[in-house]
Order: C-alpha cells, then sequence, then structure tokens
C-alpha cells in the first residue's frame, strides 16, 4: 500500500532534466504571459461562451445545464478568483520544481505516483479530449468563414453525437437525411478532423511553437477581440440585460463549469519552466498576469455579447460571429471568424504538442511502455506519440458532440488542479526546509479555499460528465496497475530509463 504513494524526491526530478539536456533559458515575464494568452483565449471564449449564456436543452426537453444569460460576466469573475488560487499553488509548485513541470511531476513530489498516475490520465482529458473541442469549434468558424464561397454538405460538417444532441429540429433532420452505409447515417465533421491532422504533420516533422509565431497569434487575437468589443459596445441594446440573471445562481454557476474552459491552459505555461530565466520569479508573475489578463478580457467580451444580442441567441457553434450577423454587422463578422481560427490552430497547436510530452514523462518514469518516447530518426520529435494523438484527435473530433467533450475536459482539469492545489500543503509539511522562491501567502486557506473551489465548479457540470468521468478514472486504474504499478522505474529502483530527449521535453 505505502508502495503506491511514494514519492519521487525533487532532486531527482531535477537530475533528470538535467540528464536530459536542459533546454536554453531564454525567457522573461512578457514571453510568458504572451505564451499564457496563446495558450488560454481560444474555443472557450469564442465558443462555449454562447452555451454558458444560454444554457442546454435535450431534444426531449430535459435541461441539462441552465444558462447565465448577462450575469455570464459573473460566472468569469468567480472563474478568475478560481483560477487565481490555483495559480497561486502552480506558481509555487513551479518556482520550486523549475523542471518542464506541469501537474503530474508536481504531483509526483507531493502526492505521489498513484495520485501523479491518476493526474496525467486527467491531463489525457485536458490535453487531448480538450483539442476535440477546439478542433469542433475551429470547425464551426471555419465554415462560417467560407461560406460566402463555398458550402460544404451539412452531413460533412456535424459530426454524429453532435447531431444527435443537437435541439435544433434543422440539424436533427440530417439524422434521416444524410447518406447512409449499412444503414448507419454518414455524419462527420470533416474539416475538424483534416485541421487535427494538418497540425500533427506539421508536429512530426518538427514544428515548434516558437515564441515569435506565437506573439504573432497573440496580437491578431487581441487586435480581432478589440474589434468585437469596440464595434460591438457602441451597439449594445441596454434592454438586453434585463433580466440579469435569469436562472439566478444556479445559472451562474452552471454556465461557469462549461466556460471554466476558457482559463484552461494558464497551467500549461508552467511547462516552460525549464525555459524561462530565473524561473523563481518570473514564473509566478507571468502565470498570475497571464490570467489577470484573461480575466478582464473575458468579462469584457461578456458584457458585449450578452448586450449585443438577447443571450438565448447566442447558441450557436460561433457564438462572436453569430452575435455580429444578428446585429446587423456582418462586415465585421468576418473578421471574428478569421481571428477565432487563427485564435484555435494556435491553441490545437499548443495542446497537440504539450499531449505526447506528457506522455514522455510518463513513460521516462515507465509508467507507459518505452515506445511512448521514442524519437524520429530524422526529424527528433517524439513521433510515435504524436501520431497516435493526432489519430485519436481527430477521430474524436469527426464524430464527437463538443458539450460534452468541453464537460469532460473540464471535469478532468478541475480535478488535476484540486488534487495540486492539496499538494502545496502536504508538500510544507513534508518538505519544509527546500527553498520556496514564491510562496503561496496563507497557505492553508488559500491552498484549501483553491482545492474547495475547484470540487465546486465540478459541481456545476451535469451528473452524465461525472458518470463518463468515473468510466475514464476506472479505467485508468486498471491500466496502472495492469502495466505502470509492474514497470514503475522508481518502484523497481531501477535506474531512470534511458530515452534520449525530445527537443522541449516536458509534462
Ligand atoms: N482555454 C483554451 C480554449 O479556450 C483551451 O480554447
Amino acid at each position: 500500500m505505502r508502495s503506491l504513494f511514494q514519492r519521487k524526491q525533487i532532486a531527482d526530478l531535477i537530475h533528470d532534466t538535467e540528464a536530459s539536456g536542459g533546454l536554453k533559458r531564454a525567457l522573461g515575464t512578457g514571453d510568458l504571459v504572451m505564451l499564457s494568452i496563446g495558450a488560454v483565449i481560444g474555443a472557450g471564449i469564442f465558443s462555449t461562451l454562447g452555451t454558458a449564456a444560454a444554457g442546454e436543452v435535450l431534444p426531449t426537453g430535459e435541461v441539462v445545464r441552465h444558462g447565465a444569460g448577462p450575469a455570464l460576466v459573473l460566472s468569469f469573475l468567480l472563474l478568475g478568483g478560481v483560477c487565481a488560487l490555483a495559480a497561486l499553488c502552480y506558481a509555487e509548485l513551479a518556482s520550486m520544481i523549475p523542471q518542464a513541470g506541469s501537474a503530474y511531476a508536481y504531483s509526483y513530489a507531493t502526492l505521489g505516483e498513484l495520485i501523479a498516475w491518476i493526474i496525467g490520465w486527467d491531463l489525457i482529458l485536458e490535453y487531448a479530449v480538450g483539442n476535440i473541442a477546439v478542433a469542433i469549434a475551429w470547425a464551426g468558424y471555419f465554415n462560417s468563414l467560407i461560406s460566402p464561397w463555398v458550402h460544404i454538405p451539412d452531413w460533412l460538417t456535424h459530426g454524429y453525437y453532435n447531431v444527435h444532441a443537437s435541439s435544433d429540429p434543422a440539424i436533427r433532420g440530417l439524422l434521416d437525411t444524410a447518406p447512409r452505409v449499412l444503414g448507419i447515417p454518414v455524419l462527420v465533421n470533416l474539416p475538424a478532423f483534416l485541421i487535427v491532422m494538418a497540425i500533427t504533420w506539421l508536429l512530426v516533422i518538427g514544428v515548434k511553437e516558437s515564441t515569435r509565431v506565437n506573439n504573432i497569434m497573440v496580437v491578431v487575437k487581441l487586435l480581432v477581440l478589440a474589434v468585437f468589443i469596440g464595434v460591438g459596445a457602441l451597439h449594445i441594446n441596454p434592454a438586453n440585460y434585463t433580466p440579469f440573471a435569469p436562472n439566478g445562481f444556479t445559472g451562474i454557476h452552471q454556465a461557469a463549469a462549461i466556460v471554466f474552459f476558457a482559463y484552461i491552459g494558464f497551467d500549461a505555461i508552467s511547462t516552460a519552466a525549464e525555459e524561462t530565466k530565473d524561473p523563481q520569479r518570473t514564473m509566478p508573475r507571468g502565470i498570475l498576469i497571464g490570467l489577470a489578463v484573461c480575466t478582464i478580457i473575458y468579462i469584457i467580451v461578456g458584457a458585449v455579447a450578452t448586450g449585443l444580442i438577447p443571450y438565448q441567441q447566442l447558441k450557436s457553434s460561433d457564438p462572436l460571429a453569430h452575435a455580429f450577423e444578428v446585429a446587423g454587422l456582418t462586415q465585421f463578422s468576418w473578421l471574428i471568424s478569421l481571428g477565432a481560427v487563427v485564435s484555435m490552430a494556435a491553441v490545437l497547436l499548443v495542446f497537440q504538442y504539450g499531449q505526447p510530452r506528457i506522455f514522455y514523462a510518463m513513460a521516462r518514469d515507465g509508467l507507459l511502455p518505452p515506445w511512448a518516447a521514442k524519437l524520429h530518426p530524422k526529424y527528433r520529435t517524439p513521433h510515435v506519440t504524436t501520431l497516435a494523438t493526432g489519430v485519436l484527435v481527430a477521430l474524436g473530433a469527426l464524430v464527437a458532440d463538443d458539450a460534452a467533450t468541453y464537460d469532460l475536459t473540464n471535469i478532468g482539469t478541475l480535478s488535476a488542479f484540486m488534487l495540486v492545489c492539496l499538494g502545496v500543503p502536504v508538500l510544507r509539511l513534508k518538505d519544509p526546509d527546500r527553498p520556496r522562491p514564491f510562496k503561496v501567502p496563507f497557505v492553508w486557506p488559500v491552498s484549501l479555499a483553491g482545492a474547495g473551489a475547484c470540487l465546486f465548479v465540478m459541481q456545476g457540470l451535469p451528473l452524465h460528465a461525472w458518470g463518463r468521468f468515473g468510466i475514464w478514472l476506472a479505467i485508468g486504474l486498471v491500466l496502472y496497475f495492469a502495466y505502470g504499478y509492474r514497470n514503475s522505474v522508481l518502484r523497481r529502483g531501477a535506474p531512470p530509463v534511458n530515452l534520449d530527449a525530445p527537443p522541449g521535453t516536458g509534462a
């Protein structure tokens, strides 16, 4: 039993990193803030905003979640607070374990191997399953972008489960009108599939998220959101703000649970710890400033979107462009779609890059088979896991329902955040003397409030999300006991698996 909770020593974590070559330390606070905006602003604000404001009702009439209405701004504010608590905890761990870290590595040092495995398993929900949702949102905007010239048949732009869950009669009608193969309606989201495969190909041949390209993407995102805010604010109809909170606190809470997706990614920049100058100081600053900037942008965008058109009409796969169309600002909606397509491609790239590296770190610890960290002989990329991730995400994007995918991603990510929050006080008790360049202020109340707040947001998710999450965890545990438990490097006391380090190793 004790061995299940065996902890990796922090000194070993740092040694593993150094043994794998280490990375050049070039990033400052400004770069980290830009990286965080690059990874954070995407499908959450461009897509889940609609469902969060308007709610979701099944074709049977069953209410899956209540919408917040214009009180969506309060959902964003609430989430800013919740994520700030989690971010403080991330910052303490990222500054004291300046390894290409993230939740998996931290928890290995604090809460032991079993919890680390569970977090690594949850991170698949954050990265790979999250990207299924981003790809579907990307496709929604892509279709509206090209719609003046090209019309792709509806059965090629709507995945089967998406159609099944839709309460829109026009979309549900596709179940009858789509072509059939062996009696099964062919309903696929081809653009979502193709964008994931294209990005996978770029990653296999070694395209790296460079800070320069990222900075350009961030400027595009901010400009487009500035246009949305600037033009939209001039066309707000104050009557749209009444009623302000049509479903009371339940609506605000349930909206927060889905729009939490918009905040995912601020944690991903901790994976750049190895490449950061003076990470002890820079990392916490970068994480917190990035989060603050995104929260402010979200609150303003939320206020403009719900002021522009009645909140019920925001339910759409491209709510920001749709809001402009309904408000008669068609000449700008194209620009919004273009910005969304660029922003979400950047998010896809960051997460599609991150997932294979999480698999790499787990393979280095013996929790996954060594082939999971094989490198391409020519391109020096972890091509096996990059391809496997790409194919799985692309197949998911082909047929999945976006709302269900957001829910699963959110519940997995929130549970990982919760465990990180709990890890901070545990490590303070177990290893009190290790230098902590950044310390969470009022550590007990802050970390416990952070863990509690994550749990609270999770409670706003529909019941079926909990059921699916339970199944996911059960599969993870079976795999751990079937493989990781027997092969763990730490438990066998063996030297770390000798793997070549891929560029940008991290997890
Ligand atoms: N926060 C990222 C997005 O909204 C995952 O796309």
